[in-house]
């Protein structure tokens, strides 16, 4: 006997189903809703009580931090895994044997290059645009240079190749995005290189100099991918599906997922943690101060970097980055004072009654962008460094969305504005 809910509303009684998922998530499938009551709706700013799919790609509980990829708990892949074996386990479901791994692999190495004229489309951009801006642009661009993309009925074969060369190529757009912002000449990739040391190479090599990928870095870069790849229907990639849904490209609804992600509440979060570190450093260090500002109501400021619409305990994601800060600046031999900040800014809020209140602790962005710092990645292109490791979620997510044949998105309204009126001549005004 399947589990009912009962509802009384505008006069009428009647029973939605149930729907229990397999970690005992229930929901109210309101999909007979208007239909049973006469036109009620539910409403739900923010979508912060609404489910808007079934999915199989990444479980969260938010009250005991827990996060697992196709059910691998986050922990063991961080620290066991790649990011592209991690890819292909959010894309096509289960982890590759070494056979498949290998091809997968050789398949985006050998697909990094771009075609010559995104050049003139990232030359079109003044050099002090935004890198998300640019990478959201190439990223549509990928439509002219591959237009079968944009087929509806797109086969199985075609879909796998658009997502082996967005996968292969955004590394490419992001470290050119970052060349071309400091008027450097663009590096090439390198196919015999793995995928983070390919981007790293493309960021900082410099033409007939040595550049040796430091493994430390490397090793890092890839466990942050990791950690960024997927987070099951946080805003991007609930942009990523509803743009999917009415049947664009794969890579228009990448794009659309880049934009989304760019925003201060979201994927911008790691580039403002930084810029409040660093504020809070010029001012003194004075953490107290600055806590009581992100308390004051009348006062805009928040403590970027704490605080998630899910989690109501650690981001797991934060616990391992905080490890992985330590580690990788005493690897690299960098003293970073924000470090101290950041430790000293967490540990007043864990004990502060405003925080604890309200359940905010340190998020994935957090600690992030002190890493990013250490490998001197430039504070613009930490958003663009989070836009890599999310993009296989984004993929996997957008794939799963079309297998399962889903409506277009079209969310309904409650209107709120003036009732039937007569239009006046101007001169009648
Ligand atoms: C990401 O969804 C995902 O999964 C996202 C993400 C992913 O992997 O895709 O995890 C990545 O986006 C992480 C979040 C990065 N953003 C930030 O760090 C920005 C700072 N955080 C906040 O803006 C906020 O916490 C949000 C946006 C993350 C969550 O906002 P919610 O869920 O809408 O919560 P809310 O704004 O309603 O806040 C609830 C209360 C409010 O106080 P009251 O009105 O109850 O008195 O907590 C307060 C808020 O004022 N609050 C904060 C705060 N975050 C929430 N107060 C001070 N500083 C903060 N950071």
């Amino acid at each position: 006997m399947s589990e009912k809910a009962k509802v009384i509303v505008d006069g009428k009684e009647f029973e939605l189903p149930v729907i229990t998922g397999t970690e005992n998530e229930k929901a109210i499938d309101i999909g007979k809703l208007r239909a049973e009551s006469g036109g009620v709706i539910t409403l739900d700013y923010g979508f912060k009580n609404t489910g808007s799919t079934t999915s199989s790609i990444t479980f969260l509980d938010g009250e005991k931090g827990i996060l697992r990829y196709r059910g691998y708990p986050i922990e063991q892949l961080a620290e066991k895994s790649e990011f592209l074996e991690v890819a292909y386990l959010l894309i096509y479901g289960d982890l590759p044997d070494k056979e498949t791994y290998e091809k997968f692999k050789r398949e985006i190495s050998d697909s990094y290059f771009v075609h010559e004229d995104i050049k003139k489309i990232m030359d079109g951009f003044p050099s002090n645009a935004h890198p998300m801006g640019v990478l959201s642009s190439v990223a549509t661009s990928l439509t002219a240079f591959y237009p079968a993309s944009l087929d509806p009925n797109r086969s199985p074969e075609g879909v796998n190749l658009s997502i082996k060369r967005i996968l292969a190529k955004m590394p490419t757009f992001a470290a050119w995005t970052y060349r071309r912002k400091l008027g450097r000449p663009i590096i090439y990739p390198d196919t015999a290189m793995d995928y983070c040391s390919n981007f790293l190479n493309m960021m900082f090599k410099m033409p007939g100099g040595r550049y040796e990928v430091d493994p430390v870095v490397a090793n890092a870069l890839d466990k942050l991918l990791i950690l960024h790849a997927d987070h099951e229907q946080n805003c991007s990639t609930s942009t990523v599906r509803i743009t999917g849904s009415s049947r664009g490209s794969l890579y228009t609804s990448i794009s659309a997922g880049i934009n989304a992600l760019w925003g201060p509440l979201h994927g911008g979060a790691n580039m403002a943690v930084i810029e409040m570190l660093e504020n809070i450093r010029m001012d003194g260090g004075d953490t107290k101060k600055w806590m009581d500002k992100a308390k004051d109501k009348d006062d805009p400021f928040r403590l970027m970097g704490f605080g998630h619409r899910v989690y109501k305990n650690f981001d797991p994601r934060a616990r391992i980055i905080k490890k992985a800060a330590d580690e990788v600046l005493e690897a690299l031999g960098v003293q970073d004072p924000v470090l101290d900040i950041a430790k000293g800014l967490e540990e007043v809020a864990l004990s502060d009654d405003y925080f604890v209140e309200r359940k905010l602790y340190p998020n994935v962005d957090f600690y992030s962008g002190i890493i990013y710092r250490a490998m001197q990645i430039p504070v613009d292109m930490f958003t663009v460094i989070f836009a890599l490791g999310r993009l296989p979620g984004w993929i996997a997510q957008w794939k799963e969305m079309r297998e399962n044949g889903e409506p277009i998105g079209r969310p309904r309204q409650i209107y709120v504005g003036h009732t039937n009126r007569t239009y006046q001549p101007i001169n009648e005004r």
